[in-house]
């Protein structure tokens, strides 16, 4: 066995099985390039399912990282920290919101912003006791908490795991008129992915985001916009949601949020909103903690620049354009996405995503299938054009 063999052994030896990684074992990253254990470098079109928007090893967030290490920590929310307040002000003026309540993975947010609907919705928009409902979109993934899994609709997250935490109703995404009837006066909220990622970068039709904000507006429901993965530059912009002039009540935030050092997530929004919790109401160890808001103010310093929007947009149209020829071509049935980001469906006689995830392996490019025939592409926004031009010729070679 070489090292990589004997290394991935004892991994799975010693660990739970629920991921089935590629066979890579990385030992180094820097910018968008991975170096195994033995010294094969890869092109890394995932960037960590968008956490890695910034690239691997970011001198400005590591710099922020070290300073911080030399200093504080962690305090818990015991005690206020000399970073806290800037953390807050700052996320809540990227996001035109008030109000920050900071958490660390993205599901813990999901499930803050779930409490904090449903909070709202008996304290300020007077839904009875117990019987808040939040609507949500089928094939969406919030993250892999019992009740986030309460409202998937993926069979393999939600198998065995019940019973499911009720008060959600699932609506297929991109459907007005369902969302519409399930919208009822026990309604607190409707949870969306403005973008679906893992059900395969689906894009929902122009006018959906809008007329939701509409409706939600009308009904006195709160629009929580889940940009967990679809945020923070990816687009193009700084919030998906931007691309449809849409504004939501509740942005839930993470991944990129840490540049990919640390994990930060929090929710934003109004003090109408956010201002319903009271001390002993919601907490955790570690959110806000000052090694955590060190790097996200370097990461919100970063995104104020517009650099990385706008290089996710130039860079995203170069990358559609390529993968236009692949379904030109018939190599693949689809191509979805928006800025640097794209779903790509791999025609079936070139085999399963899982099969050309580990072709484009071989060849030094990382991706990732998700729900059999499809790839999703997302290099980090500081790819250089070259490499991402010569990861896009891999994949067409891949696909001949
Ligand atoms: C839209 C969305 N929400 C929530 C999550 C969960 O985040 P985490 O894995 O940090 O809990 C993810 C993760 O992929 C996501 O894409």
């Amino acid at each position: 066995m070489n090292a990589t063999e004997k290394l991935i052994a004892s991994a799975e030896a010693h660990t739970a099985h629920t991921y089935h990684p590629l066979p890579v074992v990385v030992a180094t990253a820097d910018g968008a390039w991975l170096t195994d254990v033995e010294g094969r470098r890869y092109l890394d079109l995932l960037a960590g399912y968008s956490a890695l928007n910034f690239g691997h090893r970011n001198r400005r967030l590591v710099d922020a990282a070290k300073a911080q290490l030399e200093r504080v920590t962690l305090t818990s929310r015991a005690f206020h920290h000399d970073r806290f307040a800037a953390f807050c002000s700052e996320l809540a003026e990227l996001c035109g919101m008030e109000l920050v309540l900071p958490m660390n993975t993205g599901a813990e947010a999901v499930e803050t912003a779930v409490k904090t609907a449903r909070k709202w919705g008996y304290r300020v928009k007077g839904v009875p006791a117990e019987m808040a409902k939040i609507v949500v979109a089928g094939n969406n993934f919030h993250g892999r908490t019992t009740t986030l899994i309460s409202f998937s609709t993926d069979a393999e997250a939600r198998a065995d795991y019940g019973p499911y935490t009720p008060g959600f109703e699932i609506v297929p995404f991109g459907d007005l008129t369902a969302m519409r009837a399930a919208v009822t006066e026990n309604t607190v909220a409707v949870l969306l992915e403005p973008i679906q990622g893992e059900a395969g970068v689906l894009v929902p039709a122009a006018g959906y985001l809008p007329a939701v904000r509409e409706l939600t507006r009308e009904r006195n429901v709160l629009f929580v916009a889940d940009e967990i993965q679809s945020g923070l530059g990816r687009t193009g912009r700084t919030f998906a949601c931007e691309h449809e002039n849409v504004v939501p009540d509740v942005y839930v935030l993470g991944k990129a949020l840490g540049g990919g050092v640390v994990p930060v997530s929090a929710v934003v929004s109004s003090a109408e909103v956010l201002g319903v919790f009271r001390p002993g109401e919601h907490g955790s160890t570690f959110g806000g903690n000052p090694l955590a808001c060190a790097v996200a103010l370097e990461v919100i310093a970063m995104l104020r620049t517009g650099e990385y929007q706008a290089r996710a947009a130039e860079l995203g149209a170069r990358l559609h354009r390529e993968l236009g020829k692949l379904t030109a071509t018939g190599s693949a049935t689809a191509v979805r996405g928006r800025g640097l980001w794209a779903g790509v469906d791999i025609a079936p006689a070139q085999g399963t995503g899982r099969e050309i995830s580990e072709k484009l392996m071989h060849r030094g490019v990382l991706v990732k299938d998700t729900h059999g025939p499809t790839i999703r592409i997302a290099p980090p926004l500081v790819i250089s054009e070259k490499d991402l031009d010569w990861g896009l010729a891999q994949l067409a070679a891949v696909l001949r």
